[in-house]
């Protein structure tokens, strides 16, 4: 019990939430309702419900269902200040928040409304919560590089304040990244940070092509890594980060038990681990949550535990004085 307030004490940011997928039941719930051709439940034991997925792909399906709920700048607005409320009720004060225009645009959502509910969000998420948000615009790999093409477009056109990030999601099996390589070189000469996930559904290939042919500088969650020695000294003595999200990887069935997830591995190895947690109501998910089960898991004691905050701070992408203030 003494474990729960000191990580609920502790000051952590967020590295790996994507803004659908932090959409609080309550609105959901109220969007369903509004929307219902969409096929989301807008009973709250029913959408519970809907959140048990089968596998990976099963809970991409169901995401996207409720992706599809976003149709106005307001949408976008009412799910950023949640996200900004939620995170600093577990102080946390900086996060980056994956964002995905190429779905949004394709839902129908135009993307001047959604520049403008980040931006209208981002500012009420500081001055009502005093949480400073940071965007990761993603590419959705199953889109392939027109998909590529189009976020970087949309990046480089409108850079909206905040963001800091190109990155890449969906599902990994069958979706190469290197045929991303040309949009994160751009980015990156544009000054954007090189984010991609890989090693959450595929092996540590995913991984060596994400550091070797998009400069990834942070991983989103990486996890398969931990079966490649060679790869993990790489990504310990580059400090390359993982964004490791444990519950997420137990939910979408990626690993049998938070037991069975291999961070340990990944600590003993001299990664740098930062705990995340990736669509935190999809997946019964908090970020206090998070530290708490791995800290209980592991055995860690509070030092490794202020550790992994501390990771998080270091592996951010927020300004050098920044960092000083959040650690
Ligand atoms: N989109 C939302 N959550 C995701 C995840 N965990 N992996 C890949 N794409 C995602
Ligand atoms: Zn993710």
């Amino acid at each position: 019990e003494n474990l729960r307030a000191f990580v609920a004490a502790l000051p952590k940011v967020e590295l790996h939430v994507h803004l659908v997928g932090s959409a609080s039941m309550r609105t959901v719930t109220r969007l369903a309702r509004r929307h219902p051709d969409a096929g989301v439940p807008a009973d709250p034991a029913v959408l519970r419900r809907f959140y048990t997925f089968r596998d990976f792909d099963h809970f991409l399906t169901v995401y996207w269902a409720v992706q599809a709920l976003l149709r106005s700048a307001a949408d976008i607005h009412e799910l950023v200040v949640g996200l900004a409320r939620d995170l600093a009720a577990q102080n946390c004060r900086y996060a980056e928040v994956t964002v995905t225009p190429y779905n949004h645009l394709l839902d129908g959502l135009p993307g001047d409304d959604l520049l403008a509910g980040l931006a209208s969000g981002r500012a009420a998420a500081a001055a009502e919560h005093g949480v400073e948000l940071a965007w990761c615009f993603d590419i959705p790999g199953e889109k392939g590089p027109v998909a590529g093409r189009e976020t970087l477009v949309f990046a480089l056109r409108n850079r909206p304040e905040g963001l800091v990030s190109l990155g890449l999601g969906g599902p990994e099996v069958g979706v190469g990244r290197a045929q991303f390589a040309p949009f994160f070189t751009a980015a990156r000469e544009a000054g954007l940070h090189s984010v991609p996930h890989a090693g959450e559904t595929s092996g540590p290939a995913t991984v060596w092509s994400a550091v070797h042919d998009l400069g990834a500088e942070r991983i989103g969650h990486g996890t398969s890594s931990a079966a490649d020695p060679r790869l993990l000294a790489h990504l310990a003595e580059h400090r390359i980060a993982l964004e490791v999200c444990p519950t997420s990887n137990v939910r979408t069935r990626q690993v049998e038990s938070l037991a069975a997830h291999p961070i340990r591995r990944l600590l003993d190895h001299g990664v740098p681990v930062t705990l995340n947690t990736d669509d935190p109501p999809m997946f019964g998910a908090t970020l206090n949550g998070e530290y708490l089960a791995v800290a209980e898991t592991l055995g860690l004691r509070r030092a490794e535990v202020a550790q992994l905050a501390r990771n998080a701070v270091h592996a951010s992408f927020a300004e050098d004085t920044r960092k000083q203030a959040l650690l």
